[in-house]
């Protein structure tokens, strides 16, 4: 979703925001822009609807050269996708002192209400964002501002009108200062070991090979971050405030985990397929990791949780997850187990009680659904915890146990590894909870799921076959039954988000009960054909099969009854991977996802319309 940068320093402003912003490009947007201060102090725009390249394009033959810059790049909720709306916002007032521009991330829920007002003081609005009228606060606080006041003072008067949750970053032609603020949305900042560069993000991989310690503001914090150029070399660069202006510790510091070198795509022609790949090494890895004394220490607050009931509440990909942690929750640990859609639970309102937990799942740690479902959760006295792959995010920070996925960072927009390492991390969790210490039986399982995956990964040839003969069909039922269900659900969401079909997941059984009625020769039916249910699964497909839909089994290796009734069928060896089968499966429904979007030619890394992390409700 929306993406920050904002730098202030000795270097080229300008280049460094363009870097920064490229990568943050695959959190997903529709367009980018950057303000920057020229010699004189003057500010300068530049915004352009579509990819970065645009803007780029737009900035050639312009003097950038800058020590101060603030980039965005935007992922409309408030107005729609042109140049006007784009990010940064710029004043027009003829008066140099008021003269700021911004950006931001996060949705102004009074936006209408404080247009309204200031409409009758005589400001004017040029976009249709709820971002502007915090331009405007900001205007009119500093013109508000007696001789000794800063223009902090007023970007902390202007953000106590702001409802919802937000951060901004505040540029002004006459502070050399970048002024940051937020609540709810993320922000961390830093400055080069050299402190000539200081920068501001929305995500600290726009950070990453230039600042090692990372600083995360907290809610209603003010950071100030000052040029090298003009502070002493003894002077703080970055301060943080309180939004009455006092100096404040309310930030935490942690080092920067993210190493750019380990983020390219390597021999890989997209970051989803790359990650997809890695997943072999990372399920040994976590296995290692939850062995070693410093992932046993991890668990340990789990062996504790006696809940009498979870409630596990996560968006998108990392809802399905929870959906198989589900499984392992209820049949390891004995305990009931409910898994709503972190946008639903907290507007039904739930029957939750102090006596259960509240376990939260997310790749990013930023979604702002989830955030909302685990502030109730606490409200409501629930013990929390998340299992989550960015540490030091908001999840992580507000929940009282983390359990950490160790995926590394996952770039694709389309999420593969965090998936199958949620899951496996959930499959931890349901052993610390049931009190048992992790044994070597399922360290081996972990370790064969690495090897079969491996294997499979070695096969691909016969998945890219079947996805270039099925790929132009009308419509696509991913079906399964049991434990395989979710990997049902997650095999059409990930072939919806890339190759921009109509994919849906379908509990095997069910498919006769309304959707049979679609079924005819255009209709794909991606049938996981397991160990367990298996004569009714292959029930379901040849009703499917008299419809005339074409099958694709995903079933077990040597299976001739199974693979006659298909017409295209992708064998896997299930012996001995027991619950860890169905992430199994899912590789093949991401293999075959990914390719069916090579064949369409679609953006596969950033499929339109999609944010990596969804920051707002
Ligand atoms: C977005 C992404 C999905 C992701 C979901 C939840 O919709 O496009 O890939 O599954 O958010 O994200 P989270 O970071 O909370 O796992």
């Amino acid at each position: 979703m929306c993406g920050i940068v904002g730098y202030v320093g000795r270097g080229d402003a300008v280049a460094s925001v363009l870097e920064g912003l490229k990568r943050l490009e695959y959190r997903g947007y529709d367009s980018a822009g950057v303000c920057f201060k020229s010699e004189d102090n003057t500010l300068n725009l530049y915004k352009k609807q579509g990819k970065l390249a645009n803007l780029k394009r737009a900035l050639v033959g312009v003097d950038h050269f800058s020590h101060s810059s603030i980039g965005h790049t935007r992922w409309a909720t408030h107005g729609e996708v042109n140049d006007l709306n784009a990010h940064p916002h710029l004043s027009d007032t003829l008066t140099t002192s008021e003269m700021i521009s911004i950006v931001h991330n996060g949705i102004v829920e009074n936006a209408k209400e404080i247009r309204d007002e200031l409409k009758g003081q005589g400001f004017s609005f040029k976009s249709d964002t709820d971002s502007e009228v915090f331009l405007a606060l900001v205007q009119r606080e500093i013109r508000n501002l007696s001789e000794s006041e800063k223009p902090v003072v007023a970007v902390c008067r202007a953000f106590k009108y702001i409802r919802g949750n937000s951060a901004f970053v505040v540029q002004g032609r006459n502070f050399p200062e970048l002024i940051a603020v937020k609540r709810g949305a993320p922000l961390v900042c830093g400055n080069s070991d050299n402190r000539d560069d200081i920068l501001v993000s929305s995500d600290p991989y726009a950070l990453a090979g230039v600042v090692n310690t990372l600083f995360f503001p907290h809610d209603d914090t003010v950071t100030v971050l000052h040029s090298s150029n003009d502070v002493g070399s003894m002077d703080p660069v970055i301060e943080f405030f309180d939004l009455e202006g006092n100096a404040t510790t309310g930030f935490d510091t942690k080092q920067q985990l993210i190493d750019v070198t380990t983020t390219d795509k390597g021999e890989f022609e997209h970051y989803m397929l790359k990650e997809i790949y890695e997943q072999p090494k990372l399920i040994r890895s976590l296995r290692d990791y939850y062995f070693s004394p410093e992932g046993q220490e991890m668990l340990k607050n789990s062996q504790e949780f006696k809940p009498e009931r979870v409630h596990i509440t996560a968006c998108g990909t990392a809802y399905y997850a929870g959906l198989g942690i589900k499984t392992f929750i209820e049949s390891i640990d004995n305990i009931p187990c409910q898994v709503d859609l972190a946008s639903e639970f907290r507007y039904r309102n739930p029957l939750i009680s102090n006596k259960d937990l509240g376990l939260f799942i997310s790749q990013s740690g930023e979604t702002a659904d989830t955030l909302a479902a685990q502030e109730l959760c606490k409200e409501r006295g629930l013990l929390t915890a998340a299992i989550v792959n960015v540490e030091g995010s908001t999840l992580y920070r507000k929940s009282d146990n983390n359990l950490l996925i160790k995926a590394g960072i996952e770039i694709g927009v389309a999420s593969t590894k965090a998936y199958t390492l949620q899951v496996l991390t959930g499959r931890l969790f349901s052993n610390a909870m049931a009190g048992k210490k992790l044994d070597k039986v399922l360290g081996e399982r972990f370790l064969l799921l690495a090897d079969r995956i491996s294997d499979l990964l070695a096969k691909v040839d016969m998945i890219k076959e079947i996805a270039e003969e099925i790929y132009n069909y009308k419509g696509y039922f991913y079906t399964g039954r049991g434990k395989y269900y979710p990997s049902a659900l997650e095999g059409a969401l990930k072939l919806k988000e890339i190759a921009y079909v109509h994919a849906e997941g379908y509990a095997a059984g069910e498919l006769k009960h309304g959707p049979i009625a679609l079924i005819d020769e255009e209709i794909v039916n991606i049938a996981i054909i397991g160990p367990e249910l298996y004569e009714k699964t292959l029930s379901n497909i040849e009703e499917i099969k008299a419809r005339k839909g074409v099958i694709v089994g995903i079933g077990p290796e040597g299976d001739d009854s199974a693979k006659e009734i298909c017409d295209y069928y992708v064998p896997l060896n299930f012996k001995g991977l027991e619950e860890l089968s169905p992430l199994y499966v899912n590789v093949a429904n991401q293999l075959l996802a990914y390719y069916m979007a090579k064949f369409k030619g679609t953006d596969i890394d950033k499929p339109r319309n999609l944010a990596k992390s969804v920051t707002v409700e």
